[in-house]
Parts: structure tokens; C-alpha cells; sequence
């Protein structure tokens, strides 16, 4: 195989950046790297100090075992130390640090008319309030709150209040189904929901309070109520163009379940004292798919997640006191948990908070936010830099962007296309991109660049993050050296990973440690080059072997994406008589480009040349629309059963427009070249 051409060229980082960095050049990067593997003690105790523990700890800073076959896996971070998260984020900053009249969130609706500011001061007082609310519904340290919310400060006071009294938050994503939401609630078996009546998100008017409802009845149907009370925000009336009258939602109240949360905060007093809790008690649980089966509550817990994403924060997005940091993610994702609410938080930082879509009510809404904020490190998924792409250089043109430092990114590959497009078109060519590999088990970032020390080569996650310890195994087990790739796994726990899936241990074991005792696996594909740069070469599920030939998904998707025609690619595996499997290619063209047998060929020959023969394409399919999740993933057991003409579709309830799949079929019989 061989590395793309445009993958070659080595990107260093900008001088001015280094001058006041918090890792300021590679060799600054190595060393601390070297003491936090060789001296975690250490390494971990200093950047605890930043932080008030009511208790100090009486265990080292980590204690683990990762070897199933020596007992049963754990992670425990500063042992008999108590303290509380919302302390930490938000009362040190207020009391001990002066900042209660800095802004800690710039919230930016989904309409351009609706915006406000939020100083940290005023974080704190709505935090307390809604803290003395939940006490108020019978919320105790350990019940579980489920959050249904938009994109508003709301979702951060409830997150944040919880933390507070010791309750552990469980946030669902917003676009979630009734279906997934009773699902989640069931699982977690949380005593409270909090929600909204509604919210625009684009031009659509999404009722929440409905689906709520719905949901509740589920769980009541399954034979579960442990919800008990649901705490509902009055969002969208505020937000409607003709004030608090208009309300198009019809919001069905139970008098004895349901309480405005208006109503409650106005009784409610600012005063609040944190619950001191162990360093290991949970902190949240977060729901993540599992690649079959039903969704894994993904457990974090107090101490760790505050060191770690704090640490992340500071040193990926090289925080300064002067930033406006935007991360355009949803706080239903652990995006949002690790680089909306806490890290930026820990660290005192101005972040903006944004309800809505990128395109609404117009293709340059995020680049009109960043001229609005004057953001100076912005963070984003692939899949929005290509979405954005579409519409071409004009929209970017008409703002000014010359505020920007870093640009992030975050959540699958991001192919060379993209980032090109982002560091030359977004960054002005000015602006390091963070390529931040890591997942909703992982807390916070794991294998990612600095950006005033790493010489970045697009479409690499780079080097591993402080205190963590990767490395490539084979098909057993067997640890390879050098240029080699196989399985992504992690050699020992950072603060900051997670420590069980709620309430059953021995999926968490079987999931992650069985496979390879030892070792944490990520269920990622992992290559090392010759520079000792990773790159995530997709899910294992999504790797494929050709005539005995490991490929990888998505450097097939990117050699495709490389085409000036096509705006998006997902490749799957299908079966193959001689070869065993073969890639199946479902490719979106930009508008100005017909699919015809000339763009088949050109992509052919495309992929032959960046990659190889082997990886030649047996089937390129036209697919005028992916099929994907609310979130923005793409839905590849879909698209195996489109390449094998498998009908049997089974549940399609997270798709984000079940259409697709019809039209998907309907174009089957031109994809057979
Ligand atoms: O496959 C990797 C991909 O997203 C997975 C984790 O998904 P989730 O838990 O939803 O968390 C997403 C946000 C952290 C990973 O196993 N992934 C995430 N970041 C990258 C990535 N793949 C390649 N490059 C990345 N930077």
C-alpha cells in the first residue's frame, strides 16, 4: 500500500502560535509524554493540585488492572480523595478566581436573533437553583437524571446541577426517538426527566414534551415508572417570533408527574452546598451504540473525567485566557460532555454554545458565528467540513475569519480532500488542525496532535495524548512493531477512561478486554507509518480483506472523496467468490456531475492509483444521499444490505431519513460494472 500523495507533505506548526503554548515544540511534547508514562504519579498529582479536594487522596493517582486473566478489570483514579465536579467548574473560578463577570458561554440560537450571554457567576446561581429544584423532586446522590434537552444553558445547569448534589446524569441526544429515549430511561432507571416543550431545529419544530411523554408511556408499558417527575423548560414559546402567547405546540400536561421548570427555579434559592463525593463515584452515564445489540451505558466517574478533560482541553486547544472557543457538537454526544461542559469549563474558558445547524437559514451560519464571536479555536466533525464544502469558497468569502487560531476535528477519519479544504479554505492556511482521535469510552481526547508542537500530516490522529500508551496488535495478539497495522489498542487506563457499563460489568470486560488480555481495544483499525504517526484506518467491522489483503474502509473512502467530483463516499465489504471479499462503493457526486460509466471508471482508476490494484472498487454505486444517524454517522449495516441485496432491513428508527434506503435499492442494478 501507499501512502497518497497529498498525505506527504508534513505541516509545522505556526511560530506565533508557539511563542505562548502550553507544550511550545516536540521536544517540550516528548518529554512531558516520557514523564507522565514513566512518573504518572507525578505527572497526574501536579495537574491535580489546579483543583480543590475537600479530602486529599490516600491511593495513588491510578490504580488498574487490564488483564482479564488476572481478575476482574478496574480503573481507579486518586482513591479516598472526596471533592465535586460543579466546585471545581464553576465556585473555584467565581470565589477563588475572579471570574464570575467573564463569559462562560456565548449562547447563539437557532435562529441569528436569538442570542444571549452568560457570565460564570450566573452559571453558578441557575446551577444552584436547578440543584435545589431536583433535591425539591427527591433527587439523591446516585439517583440517575435522564436530560432531554436542545442545545440551551438549561442542559448545562441540569448537567452541571446533578453533578453538584451527586446525582448521575444521563444526557440523550435530542433527535433520539421516543423508542430510544423509553429505552434509555429504562436502563439508567432514572426518578427524573428533564425536557423541553419544543425546539426549531432548522425550519422544523421538534416537540419534545410529546416525545417525553411518549417515552414515559413506553416505560409504563414495559412495566418500568421509575420516572417520577418531569421537570419540563417552556423553550420554544420563548423562542417564537410573537412572544410567550403563541404557542403551536400542544403540550400535555400530568398534573401529578409534570412541573415547569420556570416555575420551580423562581422558588428555588441560589444557595446550594456542593455533596462531597468519593473520587471514583459516577459522575454520568452516556449511552453509545454497541455494533449489535442494545446501547452500552457508558459510565465516567468524578475525578478522573475532571483531571483529564481539563488537561486535554487545555493543551489540544492550547487554551488561553483570551479565547472564544466554539465545538459546534451536540451536548447529547460525549463531544459535548467532554468539550461544551466540562473541559472548557475547568479551564475558565468563553465557549459558544449553538442550538443550530450549520445550514440554516443559510449555507454561512458557522462562519457568520465565528465572525459574530471572534472565535479563535473552533472544533468540528468531517462530516460538516464536507457538508460545507459543497457550497464551494463563496460563503466562507463573505465573513471575516481572521479571528481563527486552531480548528479541531473530531469523530471519524477525515480525509485529505477535507482537511485540505479546511486548513487552506477555513484556516486561511494559518491554522494548525487538531485531527483528535478518541470515543465516548475514552473521556477525552487519546491520540491527537498539539498544536504548537506537532508537525501534522493530514488525515493523522498524530501521537498519543499524556499518560496513554498505544500500540498495534495482529490477528494474536502479538504486538507489532514499526510500520504495521491491525488493532488500535491501549496498553494501560489515562484518568479519564471509562470504568464500567452501568450495571453490567461483564459486558464492559467481554467488550474490551476479553478480545486481547491486557490491553483496552478500541475497535478501531490502527496503522503506524514509518514516522511512527497512527492513523485510524476505520472500525474493525469496517476493515475488509481482499485476497488475503487487509484494507480499510475508509482509505478507500478516501481516495474516492479525492475525486474533485464526488462530495462524500462510504465503501462496505460483499462477498466474493474468487477473492473472499470485495469492496462495494456507494459514491454522492456534487451536483455538476452526471453518474455515468465515465465516472465509474475515473473513480477506478482513482483508487487504483492511490492505493493500489488490490484495492480496485467491484461495484461504485450512485447514491444521491447517505444513510445516517440523527448524529451524522453513516449507517453501514445498511449499506452491506443494499451491496448484497438483502431486504430484511430490521430496525431503521435512528435513521435521520429512512427514504434513503428505498432509493438506495432503486439504483442497485447500475452498480454492477
Ligand atoms: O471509529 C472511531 C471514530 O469514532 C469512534 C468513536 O465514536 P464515539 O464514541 O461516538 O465518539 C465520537 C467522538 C469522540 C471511534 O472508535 N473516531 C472518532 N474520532 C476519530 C475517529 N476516527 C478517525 N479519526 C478520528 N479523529
Amino acid at each position: 500500500m501507499v501512502v497518497p500523495e497529498s498525505q506527504e507533505k508534513i505541516y509545522h506548526p505556526p511560530p506565533d502560535l508557539q511563542r505562548d503554548a502550553h507544550v511550545p515544540d516536540f521536544s517540550s511534547y516528548l518529554e512531558m509524554y516520557k514523564k507522565s508514562l514513566e512518573n504518572p504519579e507525578a505527572f497526574w498529582k501536579e495537574v491535580a493540585d489546579e483543583f480543590f479536594w475537600k479530602k486529599p487522596a490516600t491511593g495513588p493517582m491510578l490504580q488498574y488492572n487490564f488483564d482479564v486473566t488476572k481478575g476482574n478489570i478496574f480503573v481507579k483514579c486518586m482513591e479516598g480523595a472526596k471533592t465535586n465536579m460543579c466546585y471545581n467548574v464553576l465556585d473555584r473560578h467565581v470565589k477563588e478566581g475572579n471570574l464570575g463577570e467573564k463569559v462562560a458561554y456565548y449562547w447563539e440560537g437557532n435562529s441569528p436573533e436569538h442570542h444571549k450571554t452568560i457570565t460564570y457567576g450566573q452559571v453558578l446561581s441557575h446551577t444552584c437553583r436547578c440543584a435545589n429544584v431536583l433535591k425539591q423532586l427527591g433527587v439523591k446522590k446516585g439517583d440517575r437524571v435522564s436530560i432531554y434537552l436542545p442545545m440551551i444553558p438549561e442542559l448545562v445547569y441540569t448537567m452541571l446541577a446533578c453533578a453538584r448534589i451527586g446525582a448521575v446524569h444521563s444526557v440523550v441526544f435530542a433527535g433520539f426517538s421516543s423508542e430510544s429515549l423509553c429505552e434509555r430511561i429504562m436502563d439508567a432507571q432514572s426518578s427524573v426527566l428533564v425536557t423541553a416543550d419544543g425546539v426549531y431545529r432548522g425550519d422544523k419544530l421538534i416537540n419534545l414534551k410529546q416525545i417525553s411523554d411518549e417515552a414515559l408511556e413506553k416505560c409504563r408499558e414495559k412495566g418500568s415508572s421509575s420516572v417520577t417527575k418531569c421537570l419540563v423548560i417552556k423553550h420554544h414559546v420563548l423562542r417564537t417570533k410573537t412572544g410567550t402567547s403563541c404557542n403551536k405546540l400542544q403540550t400535555s400536561w400530568d398534573s401529578d408527574r409534570d412541573v415547569w421548570w420556570d416555575e420551580a427555579m423562581s422558588d428555588s434559592s441560589e444557595e446550594c452546598e456542593p455533596e462531597w463525593l468519593d473520587a471514583e463515584d459516577p459522575l454520568f452515564i452516556l449511552y453509545t451504540s454497541g455494533s449489535t445489540g442494545k446501547p452500552k451505558g457508558v459510565v465516567h466517574t468524578v475525578a478522573g473525567y475532571l483531571l483529564y478533560t481539563f488537561l486535554t482541553f487545555k493543551c489540544v486547544f492550547d487554551h488561553q485566557p483570551h479565547d472564544v472557543y466554539w465545538c459546534t457538537a451536540d451536548i447529547g454526544w460525549i463531544t459535548g460532555h467532554s468539550y461544551i461542559t466540562y473541559g472548557p469549563l475547568a479551564n475558565g474558558a468563553s465557549s459558544v454554545l449553538f442550538e443550530g445547524i450549520p445550514v440554516h437559514p443559510h449555507v454561512g451560519r458557522f462562519w457568520e458565528i465565528i465572525e459574530k464571536y471572534r472565535v479563535t479555536k473552533f472544533y468540528t466533525a468531517p462530516t460538516a467540513i464536507r457538508l460545507l464544502m459543497k457550497y464551494g469558497q463563496e460563503p466562507l468569502q463573505k465573513y471575516d475569519l481572521s479571528s481563527l487560531r486552531i480548528l479541531g476535528s473530531v469523530g471519524e477519519p477525515i480525509n485529505p480532500e477535507a482537511w485540505q479544504w479546511y486548513y487552506e479554505e477555513v484556516g486561511q492556511g494559518r491554522c494548525p488542525v487538531v485531527d483528535t482521535f478518541w470515543q465516548t469510552e475514552t473521556g477525552g481526547h487519546v491520540l491527537t496532535p498539539l498544536p504548537a508542537a506537532t508537525p501534522l500530516k493530514p488525515g493523522s490522529a498524530t501521537f498519543p495524548f499524556f499518560g496513554v500508551e498505544p500500540t498495534i496488535l495482529n490477528e494474536h495478539g502479538e504486538e507489532v512493531e514499526g510500520e504495521a497495522e491491525g488493532y488500535l489498542v491501549f496498553r494501560k487506563p489515562w484518568p479519564g477512561i471509562m470504568r464500567t457499563v452501568y450495571e453490567n460489568h461483564e459486558r464492559f470486560e467481554n467488550i474490551y478486554f476479553k478480545k486481547f488480555p491486557g490491553f483496552y481495544v478500541t475497535g478501531d483499525g490502527g496503522r503506524r507509518d514509518k514516522d511512527g504517526y497512527f492513523w485510524i484506518t476505520g472500525r474493525i467491522d469496517d476493515m475488509l480483506n481482499v485476497s488475503g489483503h487487509l484494507l480499510s474502509t475508509a482509505e478507500v473512502e478516501a481516495a474516492l472523496t479525492l475525486h474533485p467530483d464526488v462530495s462524500e463516499a462510504a465503501v462496505v465489504s460483499r462477498p466474493h467468490k474468487v477473492k473472499g471479499e470485495c469492496l462495494y462503493c456507494f459514491v454522492t457526486l456534487k451536483d455538476r456531475r452526471e453518474f455515468d460509466k465515465k465516472m465509474v471508471e475515473e473513480l477506478k482508476k482513482m483508487v487504483r492509483e492511490k492505493i493500489g490494484p488490490i484495492a480496485t472498487p467491484d461495484f461504485i454505486q450512485n447514491a444521491p444521499a447517505l444513510p445516517k444517524t440523527r448524529s451524522g454517522k453513516i449507517m453501514r449495516r445498511i449499506l452491506r444490505q443494499v451491496a448484497r441485496n438483502e431486504r430484511d432491513l430490521g430496525d431503521l428508527s435512528t435513521l435521520s431519513d429512512p427514504k434513503v434506503v428505498e432509493v438506495l435499492f432503486s439504483q442497485r442494478s447500475e452498480a454492477a460494472t
